[in-house]
């Protein structure tokens, strides 16, 4: 009978004790590692990060706050990305399409392709666009490791505080090094980690050194940091041409 019992809750008490490990995972040759989720994170680390929560799609108008513009300056970033009129961009975790509109006025004779995992928030940004009447954002459906572009065809790529919350980063970026262009760009702009005065919670901010890493993990190369925003970097980098 105690010889049962303990059979029974030994692998329990086995159990509880290793949800607080790291452990290794087989996706991605071993790329990822699972802990104990932190308050705003999902418990799944990629190169010494964890990966916060997504947004979700229910907090959609805080994406649209009034406050954006002057803790943002969203067309100061726009204006940082040097489009050109033809250019085709991608938006990926494009949200209501805050930025995607705003990249739209700038590739005039182009495309932007507004990207985002949540089937809402796709359905949000198609309802907006067609409101404003912008003929130029056409919307992708994306999968958790899947962007959905086109090959060989973007020649750029914003992602606005959104890399952050890519539950599997390493895929992601690999679909948007294959769909960039030869020297096309991939450009993110993230809360700065660096800063503990920015009101943005842990895993929602990154830092420059771990952006570079993630980033060169993918055959990216750094071209510049652009500080001119308030509270985010702007981080450029380039595919081989
Ligand atoms: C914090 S919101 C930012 C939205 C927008 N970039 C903006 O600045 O207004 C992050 C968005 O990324 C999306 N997202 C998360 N993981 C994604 C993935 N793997 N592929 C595409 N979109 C993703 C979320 O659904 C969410 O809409």
């Amino acid at each position: 009978m105690v010889l049962t019992s303990l059979r029974l809750f030994f692998p329990i008490l086995l159990a509880v004790i290793c949800l607080g490990c790291t452990q290794p995972i087989g996706t991605a040759d071993g790329l990822y590692s699972y802990k104990q989720p932190s308050s705003d994170g999902i418990g799944k680390v990629y190169m010494g990060r964890e990966i916060s929560q997504v947004m979700g799609h229910q907090g959609a108008y805080w994406l649209e706050r009034p406050s954006r513009e002057a803790e943002e300056r969203p067309d100061m970033a726009v204006d940082a990305l040097g489009l050109s009129p033809t250019d085709t961009v991608a938006d990926i975790g494009a949200g209501t399409g805050y930025m995607s509109f705003r990249m739209a006025r700038k590739v005039s004779d182009g495309q932007v392709l507004a990207v985002d995992l949540q089937p809402e928030m796709v359905e949000l940004l198609a309802a907006a666009r067609d409101e404003q009447g912008i003929t130029n954002v056409q919307t992708v459906q994306a999968e958790e490791d899947n962007p959905h572009l086109p090959s060989a065809q973007v020649d750029l790529v914003l992602m606005v505080d959104a890399y952050h919350e890519f539950e599997a980063p390493r895929e992601v970026m690999t679909g948007i090094v294959d769909a960039l262009r030869p020297g096309g760009r991939v450009v993110l702009a993230e809360y700065r980690a660096e800063n503990p005065l920015i009101m943005i919670k842990r895993l929602h901010k990154m830092s420059e050194k771990q952006v570079k890493k993630e980033m060169a993990a993918v055959g990216l190369t750094w071209v510049k940091t652009d500080e001119r925003l308030p509270q985010q970097h702007l981080l450029f980098f380039e595919k081989a041409a």
